[in-house]
């Protein structure tokens, strides 16, 4: 079984209104859980890995783990370059197998990250590799990039349908008062925005910043449109928290594979959380 682009995935999620979670995996443990668990929930599922994961990781070295873990559940999965702003750095990891890619001009002008978009899907679609872009910038901090109040931007109803049709990305990632990291304060959707947005641009929508959101509020995103919902953070704290919790009791453990084990099944609990609000569960 091999990595696959994450466009159809989507698609079908649009026709049946449900949404593919998406999480960022950095390691051999965070694959193996998403993965197993989303093959125990028959689930598609997407895993994201930003720039600084490659780097971290190895490129090689990710690519292998998770077609890995497509051939030993025998399912496809999609592997996607989260938040990836450089073309060659794209070109590379697509050579690498990767057939998903978020091409990040956000944070440009809106004239600039048309045209960086359109030379990242013009050459990605020539493999049939899918193109995420996204317009509106959100807060918080994901991966080296932190954007503060100041700079957050709405996505423009207007502009995402303009941006949509002259890019010929596959799916949009919008920003509604979304935030990557926790939320400062109660988190509050603009789910007007949200509609309009829906109602001008008919390619799939796409949520970042899941982590921290209220249920609810997820689940009302996916029916107005959102089929892709990303998760980062909450996976890094429960991880954390019971590695944490872990050495607290067992000050003089110092083997990986006893103290990863709880940090594990903590992960596996916020996968299968997230799996049944996106409403994805039995749907591979
Ligand atoms: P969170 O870390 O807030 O879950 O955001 C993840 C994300 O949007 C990755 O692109």
């Amino acid at each position: 079984m091999y990595l696959i682009p994450s466009h159809e995935m989507l698609k079908k999620a649009q026709r049946c209104g449900y949404a593919v979670p998406a999480f960022n995996v950095h390691n051999l443990e965070t694959v193996q859980v998403v993965v197993e668990t989303a093959a125990a929930m028959s689930s598609p599922v997407i895993l994201a890995g930003t720039p600084g994961t490659f780097t971290y990781a190895g490129i090689d070295y990710l690519v292998a783990i998770c077609q890995s873990a497509a051939r030993q559940h025998r399912l496809p999965f999609a592997l996607h370059l989260d938040h990836h702003e450089a073309l060659p750095d794209i070109e590379r990891k697509v050579e690498a197998g990767v057939r998903s890619v978020m091409i990040d001009g956000s944070h440009l002008p809106f004239e600039e990250n048309v045209a960086t978009v359109s030379r990242v899907a013009q050459l990605c679609h020539r493999y049939g590799i899918s193109v995420e872009a996204e317009l509106g910038q959100l807060v918080g901090q994901e991966d080296d990039l932190t954007v503060d109040e100041k700079h957050g931007a709405f996505t423009d109803p207007d502009a995402a349908a303009e941006f949509a049709k002259r890019t010929g990305i596959d799916s949009l990632a919008v920003a509604i008062g979304s935030a990557h990291g926790l939320y400062k304060g109660e988190p509050k959707l603009d789910f007007p925005r949200l509609e309009q947005i829906r109602r001008r641009v008919d390619i799939p929508l796409v949520l970042h910043g899941a982590s921290g959101l209220p249920e609810k509020m997820v689940r009302e995103a996916i029916g107005l449109g959102v089929c892709k919902v990303n998760v980062a953070t909450e996976l890094k704290i429960a991880f954390a928290d019971a590695v944490k919790g872990y050495f607290k009791e067992n000050p003089e453990a110092n083997d990986p594979r006893h103290y990863m084990a709880p940090g594990k099944v903590a992960m596996r609990k916020v996968v299968e959380e997230k799996i049944s609000i996106c409403g994805s569960a039995g749907k591979l």
